[in-house]
């Protein structure tokens, strides 16, 4: 594979960035050089030398899609949109890697396999459902299913180690498990599948390693960071978002079995390690 027959969409975004990171030749676009929403951009665009879009880009605010605009701007980037790059990628013969969620399921099935049946709960989740069957549609696809992104971006890991750095000990949500999915594992298991001969399909992509909770995330984020004084208080989803209008329903299990990338050779990391790293590099 060479770098300049990838395309990166969303090259902005968390992923976009360590992708693009990862294939410096490659070429790339976020929404300013190419809307995936327009249809007619899409097919019109130059695809030459092309093989592989890689889908980076999404609307990733899960409570803003639960307002009357943002259904509409969720529905038309994590569905519509994925429908115009797999009709594209059919007509010009190109694998499309595209990211879903464990939002697309309710969370009461633990561990998450790739065939379990769509069960979400938010709007979010149902556009990111919806997106996958069409993205599915494409011939030459693959499905990631990615649980709590964190790369660089606005994100849980950077929200807690600035909490700590102003000294506040938080209350954080302790009924969510799941593991952490840093965008080096993530874009590591990419190369893997696009560089194997990987079956095309959905796969489960995040980093391995013990369950855990938010809560119990941000005492490890403390303990890593150096925070030993600061302690961290558990909650419910229920009591934490009491009273707040708009949130969007979240499922409370994201755990996702990686047996079926296992099988394709790929070795997982697990989320700890790679906490470990990234925030002896936030604090470089
Ligand atoms: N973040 C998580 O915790 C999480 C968890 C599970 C799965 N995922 C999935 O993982 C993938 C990557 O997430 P991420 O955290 O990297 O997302 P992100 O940081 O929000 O990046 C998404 C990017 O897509 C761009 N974009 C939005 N609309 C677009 C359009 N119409 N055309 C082209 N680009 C557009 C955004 O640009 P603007 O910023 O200008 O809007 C942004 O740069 C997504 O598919 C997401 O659903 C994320």
């Amino acid at each position: 594979m060479n770098d300049s027959e990838i395309f990166i969409v969303g090259a902005n975004g968390q992923l976009g960035t360590a992708l693009r990171a990862q294939y410096p030749g490659s070429q790339f676009a976020d929404i300013g050089e190419l809307d995936i929403t327009k249809a007619d951009s899409v097919s019109g665009f130059d695809w030459s030398g092309i093989k592989y879009v890689l889908n980076a880009a999404a609307f990733t605010n899960v409570d803003g899609a639960e307002t009357p605009e943002g259904r509409v701007a969720s529905w038309k980037v994590n569905a519509s949109a994925v429908a115009n790059l797999a009709r594209v990628c059919l007509e010009h013969d190109m694998t499309l890697l595209h990211i879903s969620s464990d939002y697309v399921f309710d969370g009461t099935v633990q561990p998450h396999t790739e065939d379990e049946p769509f069960s979400p709960l938010s709007v979010y989740g149902q556009s990111k459902a919806a997106g996958d069957l069409v993205a599915a549609l494409a011939p030459k696809h693959y499905i990631l299913r990615a649980t709590w992104v964190i790369g660089e971006g606005k994100n849980f890991v950077r929200t807690m180690l600035d909490l700590a750095g102003r000294g506040i000990s938080p209350t954080v949500v302790g009924d969510q498990i799941g593991r952490l999915t840093f965008t080096s594992e993530l874009v590591r298991i990419i190369d893997h599948l696009l560089t194997s001969d990987a079956k095309y399909g959905t796969y489960n992509a995040t980093n391995s390693g013990q369950p855990a909770s938010w809560a119990d995330i941000t005492r490890q984020i403390f303990t890593l960071g150096g925070f030993p004084d600061l302690t961290v208080t558990d909650t419910t989803t229920a009591e934490y978002f009491a009273g707040k209008e708009g949130i969007a329903p979240r499922p409370l299990g994201s755990i996702m079995s990686l047996d079926k990338l296992a099988t394709t050779g790929f070795q997982s990391r697990d989320w700890q390690d790679d906490l470990k790293e990234y925030i002896k590099k936030e604090q470089a």
